[in-house]
């Protein structure tokens, strides 16, 4: 029986891309992936944090590849999926992980009414518009070849109040819970799950260190008492990209220590 870890038998499936690669989550779900015997390709935007990354999981070259693309440029995003098919082949598994959360220096002042369209349009388009345009450059191989796995990181904002995220940021969240239902259910009939994890407060660069007073507060609305780790999301990725999930599709798995606030 095959189990997460031990991909012999996956064949062809081994291929796997993840968005925002470079660090936080992202970089440990590239870390995990590498673990369990995928070949992993990652972008995220800066040279120098995919330069970084690659140097400190230190992999060769046919099992790990990475660029500096924007997911929200089309025609980047599809010249980097050509490299990556002929270095390996098809991608089988896509970790849509990329994303941004601008923040306020002051945290008690009115948001939707003073942010700017570009702002708003950003972040909508980084964390909504780039896994939509991932997954329907992927979706075709996915369905010739009668597999597939697509996992999006969502985020506790986008499933309740957000505390500390901006509106923007809690839309586009809670858009991707939306689109990973209507991929699940357009890709299930061939072969293919769609899937979306939740993450509460995990530290990371995005959210900062835990004495920070934004964190602290944090903390406190988290009945484990404690802040999550980007590994604990890897293991999830992970599960959902295995055979074992194959009956998985258009979930969200939330990874947030008990906190729910609807
Ligand atoms: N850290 C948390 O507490 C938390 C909670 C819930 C959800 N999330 C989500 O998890 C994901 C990863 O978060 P993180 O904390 O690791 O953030 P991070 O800021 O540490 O890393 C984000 C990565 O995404 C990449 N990226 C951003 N915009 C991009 C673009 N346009 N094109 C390509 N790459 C781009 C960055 O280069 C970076 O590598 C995000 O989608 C975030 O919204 C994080």
């Amino acid at each position: 029986m095959m189990t997460p870890g031990n991909l012999s038998g996956q064949g062809d499936r081994r291929v796997a891309l993840v968005t925002g690669g470079a660090r936080g989550i992202g970089l440990e779900i590239v870390r995990r992936l590498l673990a369990d015997g995928y070949q992993v390709a990652f972008v995220a935007t800066r040279a120098e944090h995919v330069e970084r990354a690659l140097e400190s999981l230190s992999c060769p070259e046919d099992r790990l590849y990475a660029e500096a693309i924007d997911v929200t440029r089309q025609n980047e995003v599809e010249r980097f999926i050509d490299r990556v098919q002929a270095r390996w082949g098809d991608i089988a598994t896509l970790v849509n992980n990329a994303g941004i959360s601008p923040k306020r220096a002051d945290q008690d002042a009115p948001w939707l009414s003073q942010m700017s369209l570009e702002e708003w349009a950003r972040v909508i388009d980084v964390n909504l518009k780039g896994p939509f345009i991932l997954i329907r450059l992927l979706a075709p191989e996915m369905i010739a070849k009668g597999y597939g796995r697509i996992i999006n990181i969502g985020s506790l904002a986008g499933r309740a109040m957000p505390l500390i995220a901006g509106p923007h940021y809690a839309t586009s969240k809670a858009g991707l819970v939306g689109l990973t239902r209507a991929a699940a259910r357009d890709l299930a009939p061939n072969g293919i799950t769609v899937n979306c994890i939740a993450p509460g407060r995990i530290l990371s660069d995005l959210t900062g260190p835990p004495e920070a007073v934004v964190n602290r507060s944090a903390l406190s609305r988290i009945p484990v008492g404690r802040f999550g780790t980007a590994e604990e999301v890897a293991h999830v990725v992970a599960f959902l990209a295995s055979p074992l999930a194959g009956f998985i599709t258009g979930a969200t798995i939330d990874i947030t220590g008990g906190e729910f606030a609807a």
